[in-house]
């Protein structure tokens, strides 16, 4: 930030209530605080007493001109939860531990930083921290993506050495990115990193959706899902709040928010819960086009002879985004095509008024349904596009989302 900007933003000058929870990534918080610090904020230094044994009181209370609050007992403030978290502009707890995630999630508040979040109405940042198989664990990836559904942000943990000599998933993010997301969430100008999607909150569909004929027996269709969890994966890592509508039953991302539906109706009220709050949207799911008309409560008996199975359309979820987006969100579409490829593409981009329509030929090896790689036609402008030729479908997640976010950019 220029001194100018800096000034501006004394101005009016927001507040930070920066909570650091129990664990050795405790001291890159005193970091994260003198950025916010230096950016012109009022930070409230928050500590567990779990943090304290990391790093002491005095090293907050000092950088931040603030005392560190700690207990739900004070002497100055009756109700110090309420008023800190009226106060805040934005939370952010960094380290966020397994068990702070789990307090927040499950709303406990038996210590002064869970009850500031219980009682929080501003946004809320968490920075993770903690070993590879607790990020991992069921537990804690469901408390995260309950939290990501309901708006929470996060930074997602990297990979890197971690407290007790070991390695792993798990180390918190640097506070230069922390403090990026941040900014980008409290509304200032931030570093200008491109690489990442800190803050930016990305919907993604993925799967073949079922449509019920009786309770055995479905239509479906043979998409697998792996596209679109490329896609989460890929926006997960680069640090975006990811929300996965999906009918596949692949292992999900860590970090990765999701919402199981099975059919057409299903994802495309799902898809309409989530899409008010997004920025980036992704329909890569195979959205059956036709559902059959009813759907038997009894298994259908081959006695009673061949059924004859009435199919009525389903909405069409990608139209309906289309027209219905804010104008800075960014929609992607993709289009499954057995021939004349980019003639396809262009009629469904500007049928369905996306931003980027994906195609792909899925007649083609190696490309489509199934497997690990794929082959595209990008086509995220009137005339022109770009191919990708046997890629990994993660390939084709980065060079998508690195368009989308751009076209993103260019609209604020
Ligand atoms: N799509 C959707 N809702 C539907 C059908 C498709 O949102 N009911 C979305 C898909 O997720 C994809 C895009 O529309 O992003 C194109 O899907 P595709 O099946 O290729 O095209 P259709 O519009 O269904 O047209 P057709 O099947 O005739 O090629």
């Amino acid at each position: 930030m220029t001194p100018s900007e800096v000034d501006l933003h004394q101005q009016v000058q927001k507040s930070v209530v920066l909570c650091v929870c129990g664990g050795i990534a405790a001291y890159k918080s005193v970091e994260l605080a003198r950025r916010f610090m230096d950016a012109g904020y009022r930070v409230i230094p928050v500590m567990t007493d779990d943090a304290k044994r990391f790093v002491g009181e005095v090293t907050f209370s000092a950088l931040c001109s603030e005392p560190v609050r700690s207990s739900l007992w004070s002497q100055s403030d009756p109700v110090p939860h309420t008023s800190l978290a009226r106060r805040a502009d934005l939370i952010v707890v960094a380290p966020a531990t397994a068990n702070i995630i789990s307090k927040y999630a499950n709303g406990a508040s038996d210590d002064l930083v869970s009850a500031v979040l219980s009682a929080a109405t501003s946004k809320v940042l968490l920075a993770p921290a903690m070993h590879t198989e607790m990020w991992e664990n069921r537990s804690v990836q469901r408390n995260v993506s309950w939290l990501i559904d309901g708006g929470v942000d996060f930074v997602q943990p990297g990979v890197g050495r971690l407290a007790g000599g070991d390695y792993g998933a798990g180390r918190m993010a640097e506070p230069a990115e922390i403090f990026d997301v941040a900014s980008r969430l409290l509304g200032a100008p931030t570093s200008g990193d491109e690489s990442t999607l800190g803050g930016i909150r990305v919907l993604i569909t993925a799967g073949g959706t079922r449509e019920p004929i009786d309770p055995v027996r479905y239509v479906g269709n043979r998409s697998s899902g792996r596209q679109g969890y490329a896609f989460a994966q890929y926006a997960a890592e680069q640090g975006a709040s990811v929300t996965l509508v999906t009918s596949s039953e692949l292992p999900v991302p860590p970090g990765v928010a999701v919402d199981k539906v099975e059919t057409a109706s299903e994802m495309f009220e799902a898809v309409k819960k989530h899409f008010e709050g997004s920025d980036i949207v992704v329909m890569a799911a195979a959205v059956a086009d036709f559902a059959p008309a009813r759907v038997a409560d009894d298994k259908i008996k081959k006695a009673d002879g061949v059924p004859e199975i009435r199919l009525v359309p389903t909405a069409d979820i990608l139209e309906y985004l289309g027209s219905n987006r804010r104008p800075e969100q960014v929609v992607v579409g993709f289009a499954a095509e057995t021939s004349r490829l980019e003639e396809n593409v262009a009629i469904k981009r500007s049928k369905k008024q996306v931003d980027i329509m994906v195609g792909n030929d899925v007649t083609k090896k190696g490309a489509g349904f199934g497997v690990e790689t794929n082959s595209v036609y990008i086509l995220d402008g009137e005339v022109s596009g770009s191919y990708l030729d046997g890629v990994s479908k993660l390939e084709v997640a980065r060079v998508v989302l690195t368009k989308a976010d751009a076209i993103r950019r260019a609209r604020q």
